[in-house]
């Protein structure tokens, strides 16, 4: 009886192998001249839709707006997202590490160019804390002589788009995403950018930290 099944099996693959390869193949050949779009598109509205939304214009706040954002950063953040035989992940996301998994050095590389050219909605969470963003406003802009904080805006920009391919763009996105990440970067939990940003924000305390990401949030 096992037998039986297992030559059925056999049968059925050796069937479906070579049609499979010739689908294959087939798909290829018709999508050559615009092949790449395509299929980093599939990618992202099957796989990474969920969390992002197909566009990059991510709606759940914990969640990061890709949309808009230079192309060179989202590539590095996703070869530093996986770990490979020889090292660990620069930076650690369990979530992000195995969607990264099966991706191609190509695969990141259109990413980035996909998610950079699709156009950013900034995060619509309201915020009704005047004293929280003018606080957040002051730190983005002039950053704090008494602690010694840089001010963002010398490397973000002083409207947040940032300086590529280092300096990521960082206005309108989540104020929750936000906060998440400088408290990464504050305990040493994301030290994927050489130090530069945990210079930055040991300084700030709590209170700092969300108004900053507050203002961030608010930025057009
Ligand atoms: C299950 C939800 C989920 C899915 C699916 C998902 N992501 Fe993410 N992604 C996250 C979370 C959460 C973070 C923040 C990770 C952290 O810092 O801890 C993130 C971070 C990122 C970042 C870093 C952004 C930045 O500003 O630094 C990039 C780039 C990214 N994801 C791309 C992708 C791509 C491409 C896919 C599909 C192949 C994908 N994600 C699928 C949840 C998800
Ligand atoms: C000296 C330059 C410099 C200054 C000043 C600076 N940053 Fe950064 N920041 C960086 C670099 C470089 C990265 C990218 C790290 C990487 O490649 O992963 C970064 C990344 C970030 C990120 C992560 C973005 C994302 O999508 O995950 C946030 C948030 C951030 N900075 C906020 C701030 C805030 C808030 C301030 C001011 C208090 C600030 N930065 C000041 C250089 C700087």
């Amino acid at each position: 009886m096992k037998m039986i099944k297992n030559m059925v099996m056999l049968a059925a693959l050796t069937m479906t192998a070579p049609l499979a390869a010739e689908t294959t193949e087939a798909t290829e050949a018709t999508e050559t001249e615009n092949a790449a779009p395509a299929t980093v598109a599939e990618i992202a509205s099957g796989v990474c839709a969920g969390c992002h939304s197909a566009d990059g214009n991510s709606v759940i706040p914990m969640n990061p707006i890709l949309a808009g954002q230079h192309a060179e950063y989202i590539t590095k953040q996703l070869i530093d997202f996986k770990a490979t035989e020889s090292a660990p992940a620069k930076r650690n996301s369990p979530i992000m590490s195995s969607m990264v998994a099966a991706l191609s050095p190509e695969d990141m590389k259109q990413l980035g160019d996909y998610y950079a050219q699709q156009k950013a909605i900034p995060s619509q969470v309201a915020v009704d804390d005047d004293k929280l963003i003018e606080l957040g406003k002051l730190l983005y802009h002039g950053g704090s002589l008494t602690n010694g904080v840089p001010a963002c805006a010398s490397c973000h920009g002083p409207n947040g788009s940032g300086i590529p391919p280092r300096y990521p763009a960082i206005a309108g996105q989540h104020a929750e995403y936000t906060i998440t990440q400088l408290n990464l970067f504050n305990t040493g939990d994301r030290a994927n950018d050489k130090d530069v940003m945990q210079q930055v924000i040991t300084r700030l305390n709590g209170y700092e930290k969300r108004a900053v990401s507050t203002y961030i949030s608010t930025m057009r």
